[in-house]
Parts: structure tokens; C-alpha cells; sequence
């Protein structure tokens, strides 16, 4: 089968399906929910859609615990519900791309339980090792989410390895059935006509033999280094290529944590046969931390540009980018890299800062609106199981309001409120209460609120994407950076035979001299897109942006 990719001309919408719409009054966003906005998330100008997880799960983390695979989750409406939305999405020429969660499963998987009682042939769908002399456990690993990566099992009288929480148990790719099940489960929903995958950290699935213990003095994550990017990953990637996705002209996107550019051209660098077709790296996710959301750091701009621009020059001509600023995983970017002062100018200039780059942009529910991180007033609102841990076990010598304030900067649920749909109560969510809080400011921040402003972030996130989807530059062009050492501002232009694009973001919080960069002719150029009315010749305002283009 040709692999048209698709995927180039796209701009995807992401879902987090718990809080993006409730169509039944449950509290619960689902699929009814989705249906009702479809035509809100085409009217952004989004044609494909990737849903976090929508199998049935016991929850334990946000159905990235998935019980079943080959179903949909009743609560988000079943496989009725699920049928109906990709007719109706495709019918919209809407692409629509599913979650796989293959590294690990939930231990209420039917596999988990029969391979805990040793039922075969399940014995060993799991990483299970006895305790080692003295009752130690079988390695140092820690997991991402719950202390360590080893949990004891009283059913099979082994430890059963999970680098994520407790719930989740890692699979045993190296096992043949394994990836047997995986080709099914890839099969089943291709051929019901959905598009794609993204790839739940997938670069984890190869584990090092004999599970060594991790030696490098990590801040966080002990053992990555013996299961990302392990032993056996290409090989397992391009049999689940070989086997299903070269028969189908789908999307493969894949969640590598820790990955550099030139690390993804060996999974995605465009060539017969690749693995995989583009990747979520992380680089640009740690501009103001390190790692990993969990250690803090001042935001750093040239840390951000800096690796901006190291993808689009490692990957031009050779793969393909993924665009993004904000998913389910990191509290809200404008509560990061932008201010929640100048929210309205600084959400439409980060959207600025990625939009315009080279590759295809996601956008996660809610930015396009400028959503910020929310505050609750206590530790005991927040649901995530790695901010449950990360609260009772770290920072325990800090005051309590350092402690919260340390939850809204840095956890996942800072991202997780449902969607503010208007000023109506519950933020127009659900008709009933929500499974979880909304964030306070849904009175000022809402979709209803800046549907009837024309200068709203709403507004100038559809004015973005509809000039990155007229202008070839934008698809086609070269990358270059300018002005790299600034430390408060991002200036690139994109440039092809026929069109140059300018692109000028500042970062700084006020007003800063500026002097256009020698090679960016703005004077000859036409300013397509800004975020203040008026602009000045040597000034930047506080978080200002600017797009010119000069037709050549
Ligand atoms: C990455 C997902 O994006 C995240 O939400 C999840 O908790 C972990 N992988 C484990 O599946």
C-alpha cells in the first residue's frame, strides 16, 4: 500500500476524552460530547483528531490502564458511540487517530490476571522476577510514577515490573504472542477504518536482558537507560511495520521521551519501510524544567529555541516534525512560557511560535482558548496518580502552601479541567457535576465568551491555521533562525522560491528595544498576522507577535 502521507497537510486536534465534553449529564466528558463539537473543532480549522485513550479502564491513569482493547468504554458511549463519530468525522474529511498503550496494560487485563495464576499461554505476558537473595527486590529501577518500578504479587509469589504505576503492568514484547496480540488489536481498529496510532511511549518496549541495575546517577528515572531505545526496538517496530502498517495508509506517531533529533531519524527518517512517522519528543517541553515537569527551572528562552530549531534542522529533508506546545501530560504553557497577566498576548504568541514551523501541528483541548493551570485550594482536589504520589512523598519538609503551589506549576491535572465551554455553571462541561473541578476562571475564559470577540485567542488561532494551510512557505519552506543569542526573543523565517515568511515573537514581559535582524526585509513584506493593533519600528510590546510575508 502507498503511504500517501496524509498527515503533511494536517492540523490535528487533541482530545482527552474525561474533560473535553459531557453529553449525557454524567459528569464525564464522551463521545456524545465530541459529536456535539465537531463542528467547533473544524471551524478551528483541525482536520484530524487524536484521542487519548477511549478503552475501557479501571482509571488508575486516565485509561492509559487499558482493560480491554478491542472495546470503547461505556461511559464514553461504546463502539456505537465510536462508529458514529469516525462516520461523521470522515464524512467531514477528518482524520481520526486512537492511542496505543502497548508498553503496559492494567492488572485488571484478563491477560494479567491469567498470567499472575500462571494459566497458559499467559505465563509470560509479564516481566515477572523473583525477589533476589535477601528479599531484595529484583533491580533498582524506579517507576515514573509510583517509587519503585516492582511490585510483589501474592497470586504468582513473584515481583511483576511496571514503569508506571502499580495498576500497570509492563508487557513482555520480547514474548512472540505479545506482539501477536498487538498486530490484532492494530488490525481490528485499521480495518474499522481508523487512521492511525499514536504510540504511548514506545521507545520503552524493548527491555536490556537480565534487567541490569541502572548506574547512571539519574535525577530521575532510574533504569531508562536499559529500556529506552533497548536492544530489540527496531526489530519489534519493523515487524508491526512488515506485518500491519505497510498495509494501510496510516499515521504512526510516536511518544519518545528523552529523545534527540538525530536519535528519531533512525525510527522516522522517511525511507521504504520506516519504523515509524514522526515522533513527540520532549525537548521542547523542557524549557523550564529538567527532565521532566517534577524539577523545576526559570524558563529558559534560548533553551527553547535552541531545541525549536535543532528539530527543524536536524529533520529537513529527511523526516517529518510534530508541532506541538501543550498535551494532557504538562500543566498549561501559558501558565510556563507565557503570562497568565498577558494571557490573551502571550497565548496567540506561543501559538505563533510553533504554528508557523515546518511540520504538522497538534493542538491540545483548551489551548486554543487560553486555559491556564488551575489552583485549587487543597492537595486533596487533585486526581492523577503521579501528583498523589509526588505529593505524599516529596518536598515533605516545605510548607504546605509551597507544597500546592508546587502541584499547580507542575502537575498533569493543571491541564486536566474540563474544557470551558461559557459562563453557564459547570463551564457548560456537563449538566451535571463534573468528575472533576473546573477551573475558576471559566467565567472570563470560555469558547462562548470569544466566539463573539473577533481579536479573541479563539479567533486568532483560526486566523493562524487558515494562513498556514494557504501558504506553501509554511509547508515547504526552509527553516532559519535569527538573532539565536536573544534572550527574549524568537525570530525564524521560512523561505521557498516564490515566499518568504518572517516570523517575531517576544518573550519578555515588557515592552523591549528591537531592531529588525539584517536579512528580514520587512519593509518590502506584508504584515499577515499580529497580536497588538499597532506596531512600532524599534519596540516589541510586552509578549508581541508578528507574521510578515513577502511574495517574491
Ligand atoms: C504517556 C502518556 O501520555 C501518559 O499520560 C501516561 O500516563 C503514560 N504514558 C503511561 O501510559
Amino acid at each position: 500500500m502507498e503511504r500517501t502521507r496524509w498527515y503533511k497537510d494536517r492540523v490535528f486536534y487533541q482530545i482527552w476524552p474525561r474533560s473535553f465534553m459531557d453529553g449525557n449529564g454524567d459528569g464525564v466528558g464522551d463521545l456524545w460530547g465530541v459529536l456535539e463539537k465537531l463542528d467547533y473543532i473544524q471551524s478551528l480549522g483541525a482536520d484530524g483528531i487524536w484521542f487519548s485513550p477511549l478503552y475501557p479502564s479501571p482509571g488508575a491513569d486516565g485509561g492509559y490502564d487499558i482493560s480491554d482493547y478491542l472495546d470503547i468504554a461505556p461511559e464514553y458511549g461504546g463502539m456505537e458511540a465510536f462508529k458514529q463519530l469516525l462516520t461523521e468525522a470522515h464524512q467531514r474529511g477528518m482524520k481520526v487517530i486512537m492511542d496505543l498503550v502497548i508498553n503496559h496494560t492494567s492488572d485488571e487485563h484478563p491477560w494479567f490476571e491469567k498470567s499472575r495464576r500462571r494459566e497458559e499461554p499467559y505465563t509470560d505476558y509479564y516481566i515477572w522476577r523473583p525477589a533476589k537473595p535477601g528479599g531484595k527486590l529484583p533491580n533498582n529501577w524506579d517507576s515514573n510514577f509510583e517509587g519503585k518500578a516492582w511490585t510483589y504479587d501474592d497470586v504468582r509469589g513473584e515481583y511483576y515490573l511496571h514503569l508506571f504505576a502499580v495498576k500497570q503492568p509492563d508487557l513482555n514484547m520480547d514474548n512472540p504472542l505479545v506482539r501477536e496480540e498487538v498486530k490484532k488489536i492494530l488490525r481490528f481498529w485499521l480495518d474499522m477504518g481508523v487512521d492511525g496510532f499514536r504510540e504511548d511511549v514506545i521507545t520503552f518496549i524493548s527491555k536490556e536482558e537480565g534487567l541490569p541495575d541502572e548506574k547512571l546517577p539519574l535525577p530521575a528515572g532510574k533504569g531508562i537507560s536499559h529500556y529506552n531505545h533497548g536492544p530489540h526496538i527496531h526489530e519489534y517496530l519493523s515487524e508491526f511495520y512488515r506485518d500491519v502498517f505497510s498495509q494501510y495508509d496510516c499515521l504512526t506517531l510516536a511518544e519518545a521521551p528523552m529523545i534527540t533529533p538525530a536519535k528519531a531519524l533512525e525510527y522516522i527518517e522517511e525511507k521504504p519501510g520506516n519504523e515509524l512517522d514522526m515522533v513527540i519528543q520532549f525537548e521542547t517541553e523542557c524549557a523550564d524544567c529538567l527532565f521532566t515537569d517534577w524539577i523545576p527551572m526559570k524558563f529558559s528562552l534560548r533553551k527553547l529555541k535552541s531545541a525549536f530549531s535543532r528539530w527543524q534542522t536536524t529533520l529537513d529533508g529527511k523526516a517529518w516534525n510534530m508541532l506541538y506546545i501543550e498535551n494532557h501530560d504538562h500543566p498549561r504553557i501559558i501558565s510556563r512560557y507565557g503570562s497568565e497577566k498577558f494571557r490573551t498576548e502571550s497565548g496567540k504568541m506561543l501559538a505563533v511560535s510553533y504554528l508557523f514551523q515546518k511540520g504538522t501541528p497538534f493542538i491540545y483541548q483548551g489551548q486554543e482558548i487560553g486555559m491556564t493551570n488551575w489552583r485549587p485550594d487543597s492537595p486533596d482536589k487533585y486526581k492523577d496518580v503521579q501528583t498523589i504520589w509526588k505529593y505524599q512523598n516529596t518536598a515533605l519538609n516545605q510548607s504546605d502552601e509551597k507544597r500546592l503551589h508546587r502541584l499547580w506549576r507542575s502537575a498533569r491535572d493543571s491541564a486536566r479541567t474540563p474544557v470551558q465551554w461559557s459562563s453557564e455553571p459547570h463551564a457548560g462541561f456537563s449538566q451535571g457535576k463534573p468528575w472533576t473541578s473546573v477551573n475558576k476562571n471559566y467565567r472570563r475564559v470560555n469558547v462562548a465568551a470569544q466566539e463573539k470577540d473577533s481579536d479573541s485567542l479563539l479567533n486568532f488561532y483560526r486566523k493562524a491555521i487558515a494562513l498556514r494551510k494557504n501558504l506553501d512557505v509554511v509547508k515547504n519552506g526552509t527553516y532559519q533562525e535569527h538573532e539565536k543569542s536573544s534572550s527574549q526573543h524568537y525570530i525564524y523565517s521560512r523561505e521557498t522560491a516564490s515566499q518568504k515568511l518572517y516570523v517575531i515573537c517576544s518573550f519578555a514581559k515588557k515592552e523591549t528595544k528591537w531592531k529588525c535582524p539584517k536579512g528580514l526585509d520587512i519593509e518590502h513584506s506584508k504584515l499577515i498576522l499580529q497580536n497588538y493593533k499597532e506596531t512600532l519600528p524599534d519596540r516589541l510590546k510586552p509578549y508581541e507577535t508578528r507574521v510578515y510575508l513577502m511574495e517574491q
